[in-house]
């Protein structure tokens, strides 16, 4: 398995961190295409990828045919699309409204979530190609929670051991919700990451588990992977 790559960029200035955020983002996108003809990419919800979305759909014309381009998302909470909680409401709200030629494929958060996450792993299994025998995204965007969660995959649940089911429903105590997840073995099989990663306590977490020996936060299982990964940290 290609060992991962890893660059990180700290920027304390925010219209830095969104732009280079949003030029990685859109240079990515391009590269698949040329590369594949198609770019599957998955977004994170969120407060963070807010500004970034915004910025995008300015620059969104940079000559990328949108049509190539399928849009999924890493993790959803069990609410329905209309819901202000709803990862899909935010995306479609302040970004995929100004890309009507791409394709989305939202993981369906009104349904029962166990049925939620048997639905989108078929939806991965039929849309996107294998790579090792599992759905390869070309880029997938991460963010991660003060607890070091990241998709939907939070301390002490079982969704981080999971080895099998690429989407898995689960029940998450602290926030007294079903969230529906992508899981590492999806995750970890990405080309590309960008792991975009804002706030004092977050960089804090950051340098606390640089220093780990054992791994007690979940976003620590996102590597070793086979993926390219740029690690985008602001202030
Ligand atoms: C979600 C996201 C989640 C997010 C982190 C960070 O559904 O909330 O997918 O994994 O990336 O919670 O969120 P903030 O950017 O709001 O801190």
């Amino acid at each position: 398995m290609k060992q991962n790559s890893c660059s990180v960029d700290k920027i304390s200035d925010n219209d830095q961190f969104v732009s280079r955020t949003t030029d990685l983002f859109l240079n990515i996108i391009k590269e698949s295409i040329k590369k594949r003809g198609k770019a599957n990419i998955a977004l994170s919800g969120g407060s963070t990828p807010v500004p970034i979305f915004k910025k995008i759909r300015t620059l969104s014309s940079r000559d990328i045919n949108w049509e190539m381009v399928n849009i999924f998302w890493v993790d959803e909470r069990c609410v329905p699309p209309d819901h202000p909680d709803s990862n899909f409401r935010d995306a479609n709200k302040l970004l995929l409204n100004y890309l009507p030629d791409a394709t989305y494929y939202r993981i369906k958060g009104e349904k029962d979530p166990e049925k939620a996450a048997l639905g989108y792993e078929s939806t991965l299994n039929t849309v996107l190609p294998k790579k090792n025998g599992i759905p390869g995204f070309d880029l997938i965007w991460l963010g991660m929670g003060t607890d070091g969660h990241t998709a939907s995959l939070f301390p002490g649940t079982n969704a981080i051991q999971e080895k099998y089911k690429w989407v898995v429903s689960v029940w998450v105590e602290k926030l007294n919700k079903h969230r529906v997840t992508i899981t590492l073995p999806v995750l970890n099989n990405a080309e590309k990451r960008m792991i975009v990663i804002k706030g004092t306590e977050k960089r804090k977490l950051l340098n606390e588990i640089r220093d780990l020996r054992e791994k007690k936060y979940p976003i620590q299982y996102i590597y070793p992977s086979s993926s390219e990964d740029y690690w985008i940290i602001g202030e």
